[in-house]
């Protein structure tokens, strides 16, 4: 195929589409970030589908418009088919399915976590694999070793809240607006990290201990009990009516637990695998204080690669982006269809346990 790919992307609070040509690099990105939810506090699935419906065309037009191609030019058309909300996912899915149909070119379904891989190679042609990945955002929480594309070693994944919805319930708890990740990092810049000693979840357990599913249970997260600890710190806080004092450093100090605990074994997964080339991807991937972390453990001759902000949260280049891949190599058959949850197509369990490192200390 020679012709430009369209992206579509429509699994969560983003209606997004881009342009690329056939060799990857990105033509056009149209990101419409969805404000309907903020006074909720979250995103609120019927709102977000309607707003999709609304977006989506526009949208598909002006990254078309921006770059001159028309909807004839194409050679297929990528969509993020899971996981998601599932009437998020029904809007990008069925509008791509009909476009596909009526332009006689093929649909792509793409894994959104799949995506969120590709999000820095769009910008930085060094950013294939080898490499472990820290897949980070408001739904889910990976972390993958990645010999090739297509090949995704499940080292870890969270136990209950993904990275990101921890970031989102803390905010909220500390007062601070929806999305809670910037607002965060934003508020944390001006407090003190060590002033509260938050939990480093599944932190210091070793491997072996807590297995799950076959695997250690090292590379795991969880990150409620970091989040009630929080809640159980700030009714102290708010009882002594410090609460806007403190916010500051609450922020700080919660921060710093969430990275000692996503740097920390993404580091140990880093030495387990024996690669020094780390990807990190998905909204939480715009924190900086999580990627200095992670620059400055790998070490001048380590690796770390970023998508800028704009790749890092959810957009339809990332999803072409997988979708030419997957276009040529195949395996997205399982994807057929819009899906809440599915694995990553090539998604694989993570075998040599003697390569798990000892208790990693802080
Ligand atoms: O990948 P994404 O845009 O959407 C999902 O697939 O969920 O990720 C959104 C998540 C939100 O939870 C948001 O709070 C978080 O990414 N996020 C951040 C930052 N920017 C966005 N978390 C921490 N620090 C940030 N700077
Ligand atoms: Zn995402």
């Amino acid at each position: 195929m020679t012709r430009p790919v369209l992206g579509i992307e429509t699994t969560c609070d983003e209606t997004s589409a881009a342009v690329l040509d056939a060799r990857g690099a990105m033509l056009g990105l149209v990101i419409h970030s969805q404000d309907v939810h903020e006074v909720y506090g979250g995103v609120v699935p019927e709102l977000a589908a309607r707003d999709h419906l609304r977006r989506i065309e526009p949208v598909v037009e002006a990254a078309l418009g921006e770059v001159g191609v028309r909807r004839g030019d194409l050679g297929a058309i990528a969509v993020a088919a899971a996981p998601g909300l599932i009437g998020a996912l029904l809007v990008g899915v069925t509008w791509s399915r009909a476009a596909a149909f009526a332009l006689g070119i093929p649909l792509v379904p793409v894994h959104h976590m799949e995506g969120h891989l590709f999000g820095p190679v769009l910008e930085d042609p060094d950013a294939v694999p080898p490499f472990v990945a820290l897949l980070v955002s408001g739904g889910h929480t990976l972390l993958l070793w990645v010999p090739e594309w297509g090949r995704y070693h499940l080292l870890g994944e969270t136990r209950d809240d993904a990275a990101g919805e921890a970031f989102d319930k803390v905010a909220r708890i500390v007062g601070l607006p929806y999305p809670g990740g910037p607002a965060i990092e934003k508020a944390a810049a001006a407090g003190d990290p060590a002033r509260y000693r938050f939990p480093r979840p599944l932190l210091k357990k070793k491997g072996g201990a807590g297995s799950t599913r076959g695997r250690t249970g090292f590379f795991d997260f969880s990150f409620s009990g970091l989040k009630t600890a929080v809640a159980r710190t700030v009714a102290e806080v708010e009882r002594a009516a410090r609460l806007d004092a403190e916010r500051p450093h609450l922020a700080a100090s919660f921060q710093e637990a969430v990275v000692d605990v996503l740097a920390g074994k993404t580091l140990a997964a880093a030495e387990a695998v024996g690669c020094n080339r780390v990807l990190v991807g998905g909204g939480v991937a715009a924190n900086r204080a999580l990627k200095a972390r992670v620059r400055d453990g790998l070490g001048p001759g380590g690796r770390l690669f970023a998508a800028s902000p704009r790749l890092s949260m959810d957009n339809g280049a990332m999803i072409a982006r997988a979708g030419l891949y997957r276009l040529r190599s195949g395996g997205f058959g399982a994807l057929a269809e819009a899906a809440a949850r599915a694995p990553i197509p090539g998604v694989l369990p993570w075998q040599p346990a003697d390569k798990i490192p000892a208790a990693f200390e802080l």
